[in-house]
């Protein structure tokens, strides 16, 4: 243990290290804050009912996902490599088996799932950067923008054209490396996009019916809230704060040693949750003074924004800027997607990092036409195959479910256990810092909170729980 100790000091990163801590932040914050935030979060707490789904979200953000947001960069500090190699290693190196390494397997297949319909997405937004600014808004009504996003996402050529050229651009900072190309995006497109979120807050408050949209955030109504909901919340909670799949590990390894793991985590986690409860805000109040439906589905920004920016005075400008900085933000969460799958490829295949790039980058791309075409060709195309499943959905819903709601579940409490059970106690703490009772509560959440409640939520969703109940109590 203390030979390996002594070796972690001196382990870095082939893939070079952030400049400096507020790099760090903000590349993680890039890959935390994107349509999860603003596109997801009001869409599914708008299915699940709103207040209490929102309620057990914020719980899952806090006593799971953050948890193990801090495992995983520990971890990825003290293992310097992509996640398969870094579990790999500390696996061995804590005494244990190589075959943790599996969970690096798991995230990065996870992460090019979730980038093959994220890109779809990220492409409707630069589809949405076009239509703002030629105008396509002004004057919007209700009907107006329900058919103007219904025939865009019908036509699967332009949406494959949007994901394509999504993916290009997502391919071409990935090549670009570290430092140069990730930390630059995200430095001005952060601040940029809370700013203008601000600036429609006060749209929302002034001319939306905000008390309605308070009430339905804020107000938990339990009754509406079956267990599959709290699956999904549970699943937003991973997807929004981007945990569960070694990408927040992969950028860990690029961390510098004497960063504080909890101090970044925090202003992540801050950050993140700050702007899907402010994507909220602004929706809501819009969906109900508009007489839109908030169970509308995937649809729902891509038409409430555009409704109300388009009544304001300058409103194709500013429509244009927002799905301009959406796109940003979309896009410094593809680049963390894509990083475990590169860092893997340049690692164990003495790949450059342009050609993993594109290898992966084709893979995603081509994978994305089941998305694509999840919305027009297929859009009748609907089953449900899954655990846990609130109904029959296209094959989008599927690939959404089995990563956000099956896979990163699973990777969190894999990742957890491994954290605090598996690393011994000096391990964690040399990382963490021993700051005495932060460390204590970590290790409590890690070890019990988190995989404890991972599982029950999963059971429960899925219904084993109440079969074995049923079972023993006759
Ligand atoms: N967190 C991002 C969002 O909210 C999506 C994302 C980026 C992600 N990287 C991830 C989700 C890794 C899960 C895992 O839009």
């Amino acid at each position: 243990m203390l030979s390996s100790q002594a070796d972690t000091g001196k382990r870095t990163s082939l893939h070079g290290h952030w400049s400096s801590r507020m790099a760090f932040i903000l590349a993680v914050t890039g890959s935390a804050v994107g349509l999860g935030n603003i596109w997801k979060f009001p869409y599914v707490a708008g299915q699940n009912g709103g207040g209490a789904f929102v309620l057990v979200y914020l719980a899952c953000v806090f006593l799971v996902g953050m948890p193990v947001m801090m495992s995983e960069i520990l971890i990825g500090r003290r293992g310097r490599r992509n996640p398969v190699a870094t579990m790999a290693l500390l696996g061995q190196e804590e005494g244990h088996s190589k075959q943790w390494q599996w969970i690096g397997g798991l995230g990065v297949v996870g992460g090019i799932l979730i980038l093959s319909y994220y890109s779809v997405i990220a492409g409707w937004t630069l589809g949405y950067v076009v239509k703002s600014f030629s105008g396509a808004f002004t004057g919007a009504t209700a009907e107006s923008v329900g058919a103007e996003f219904g025939g865009f996402v019908g036509n699967w050529q332009v949406i494959a054209l949007c994901h394509t050229l999504f993916m290009a651009l997502t391919i071409f900072v990935v090549m670009r490396g570290v430092e140069r190309g990730l930390e630059q995006a995200v430095r001005f497109m952060v601040p940029a996009l809370l700013t203008l979120m601000v600036v429609l807050l006060g749209y929302s408050i002034n001319s939306g019916s905000f008390g309605a949209g308070i009430e339905f955030l804020f107000t938990p109504d339990f009754s509406k809230l079956s267990w599959d909901s709290v699956l999904v919340a549970m699943g937003q909670a991973f997807f929004t704060l981007s945990v569960g799949m070694g990408a927040i590990m992969a950028y860990g390894a690029y961390l510098p040693e004497e960063t504080s793991i909890t101090g970044a985590s925090a202003a992540v986690v801050t950050a993140d949750t700050s702007i899907a409860i402010l994507a909220g805000l602004v929706i809501f109040p819009l969906v109900f003074a508009n007489g839109l439906d908030p169970a509308d589905g995937p649809g729902l920004v891509f038409q409430t924004l555009p409704l109300a920016l388009g009544q304001m005075p300058g409103g194709a400008f500013f429509s244009t800027i927002f799905f301009v900085l959406l796109s940003f933000a979309a896009w410094t969460s593809a680049i963390g997607l894509m990083e475990p799958a590169v860092a893997y490829l340049v690692e164990h295949h003495y790949r450059t990092r342009a050609q993993a790039a594109v290898i992966v980058g084709g893979t995603i791309w081509a994978l994305g036409f089941a998305t694509v075409l999840s919305f027009n060709v297929l859009a009748d195309f609907t089953f449900t195959a899954l655990p846990g499943m609130q109904g029959p959905t296209t094959i989008f819903g599927h690939i959404d479910h089995l990563t956000s709601n099956i896979m990163l579940p699973l990777g969190g409490v894999l990742i957890a256990v491994f954290a605090g059970w598996i690393m011994c106690r000096n391990s964690t703490a040399d990382e963490l810092g021993t700051a005495g009772n932060v460390y204590k509560l970590w290790r409590f959440l890690a070890r019990y909170v988190a995989p404890i409640g991972i599982l029950f939520v999963f059971l429960k969703a899925v219904g084993v729980l109440d079969t074995v109940t049923a079972a023993f109590t006759g």
